[in-house]
């Protein structure tokens, strides 16, 4: 059979693991805190859980069941769903792709850190002390260092292909069945020592002190367009990435409790990010900041200044950091492949899991080395659509544009076109008990949060200034 060639999850707990390892991801740990802390702290966290409920768990459930009722990558099943989607399919793969080319190089970065912190323990002179650089200066000094960067992410490229060529159950669910307890327990150790820092409190009210203030006038929009795309892109939708995943799930499967479970737990993730990382950076006195900049920068300077203990402290958040990047980037890696594995059944019912995923790992190297060697904008590279880092340019075409296109697109299917495509599949175990909720949000409730999303984003790449 087909289907046991392509590869299934062995139990319901890898999978889980496996789905929950591609939604944390960056996105959980740089963005979800600082957006939090943001946009009115409980206030955000209340909406945020609101768009997971009516619009997460529903594009997850969409995504698991065509994926699982056609058995196909993201292109072939978008094609089963009818000839004139197929290009849906297509921004599926594209968008990955595009991802790829600088989720591997962050990946590179967080194994640079890993690094940099174990040197420090053993007092070398390759860890970060050694350098002899204030953190701003070496991280500059990092990402601008062509070779090393590069370096960094073919490392980061190799493992993850490493863990693709597996296949579904023998490398993905194993890997993640491992990973990902285990980012949970070092999750919590980093929480036990961030809030028991001096000072730590001031983080807590940053991410959590309820502020009603951002909702003033026409506030409210801009919240709910930040917390629709972050829930957006942190469960890993609109990009082929579940569909793939689903199609490797057994018909006994419930496709309703897998997809409230995957949001769920992706949900507690952001929350405990927040109590690990902004603690730390209040009670080493600095700025909240978002995106690499709070990574690399800021959460290392408090590392630095911690004393003896700090570069353990620092080597425990980046391989922490490492796990969730990498769970994600396999799960890119993964919908690529499958893709190409569906062209290959299609032409000769023959193929080799092995060599496609080298093939596509060698392109997906390529543009990787690519973005990396733009170094963050440092060299002088023409722009791209208007960005300044040619990782804003991939991150614009994929997360802020073909992403949200998709999921809208996917809802007007399947919540207008063919209403019954998804609901017959999860029905395959049992009643929809919620089956008029999910017909409710699908066709009412998704597509206007996925223009609204799709609005904030081109507005914050191209600053419009359409919200504020
Ligand atoms: N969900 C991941 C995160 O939060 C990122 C990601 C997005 C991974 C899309 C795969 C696909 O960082």
């Amino acid at each position: 059979m087909e289907q046991q060639k392509k590869g299934q999850w062995g139990n319901q707990f890898g999978f889980l693991m496996a789905a929950v390892g591609s939604a944390v991801g960056l996105g959980n740990l740089w963005a979800f805190p600082y957006k939090m802390g943001k946009n009115g702290g409980f206030a955000f966290l209340f909406i945020y859980i609101i768009i997971v409920a009516f619009v997460g768990i529903i594009i997850t459930i969409t995504e698991l069941g065509i994926g699982r009722k056609t058995g196909k990558g993201v292109v072939g099943a978008y094609r089963e769903l009818g000839k004139k989607f197929a290009p849906i399919g297509w921004f599926g793969v594209i968008s990955p792709f595009l991802i790829m080319s600088f989720y591997m190089m962050l990946g590179g970065y967080t194994l640079k850190y890993m690094i940099a912190n174990l040197g420090d323990i053993f007092g070398a002179s390759w860890g970060y002390q050694g350098a002899g650089m204030e953190t701003a200066e070496y991280f500059q000094a990092f990402f601008s260092n062509q070779l090393e960067t590069v370096i960094y992410t073919v490392i980061f490229v190799l493992l993850t292909a490493a863990v693709v060529r597996g296949g579904v159950s023998e490398g993905i669910e194993k890997f993640s069945k491992v990973a990902m307890p285990a980012l949970f327990f070092m999750l919590v150790a980093v929480i036990i020592r961030s809030v028991t820092l001096p000072g730590a409190l001031e983080g807590l009210k940053f991410v959590f002190e309820p502020n009603f203030e951002v909702f003033k006038g026409s506030g409210w929009v801009n919240v709910f367009a930040a917390a629709g795309g972050q829930a957006f892109f942190s469960l890993s939708l609109g990009m082929g990435i579940m569909v793939t995943y689903g199609s490797y799930l057994k018909k006994e499967e419930d496709l309703k409790l897998n997809s409230i479970v995957i949001p769920i737990a992706d949900t507690i993730i952001a929350v405990m990010a927040g109590m690990a990382i902004m603690p730390a950076v209040f009670a080493g006195g600095l700025e909240p900041a978002a995106g690499p900049g709070l990574l690399f920068v800021t959460l290392q300077t408090v590392f630095a200044s911690m004393g003896a203990g700090g570069p353990i402290f620092g080597f425990v958040m980046y391989f922490l950091v490492f796990i969730a990047a990498i769970t994600s980037s396999i799960s890119l890696l993964e919908t690529v492949v499958a893709v190409v594995v569906d062209m290959k059944i299609e032409k000769s019912k023959e193929f080799n899991k092995k060599k496609i995923t080298f093939w596509c790992t060698a392109a997906i190297m390529a543009e990787a080395i690519f973005v990396s060697l733009d170094g963050l904008g440092s060299h002088g590279f023409p722009q791209i659509f208007g960005q300044s880092t040619w990782l804003d340019s991939m991150d614009l075409v994929s997360e802020g544009v073909l992403m949200p296109l998709s999921a809208l697109l996917t809802a007007i299917i399947c919540g207008w076109v063919l209403p019954e495509f998804v609901t017959d599949e999860v029905e395959l175990n049992g009643k929809f008990t919620w089956k008029k909720f999910y017909m409710f949000c699908i066709r009412f409730v998704v597509p206007p949060v996925m223009i609204l999303v799709l609005l904030g984003q081109l507005d914050s790449f191209f600053k419009l200034g359409i919200f504020g």
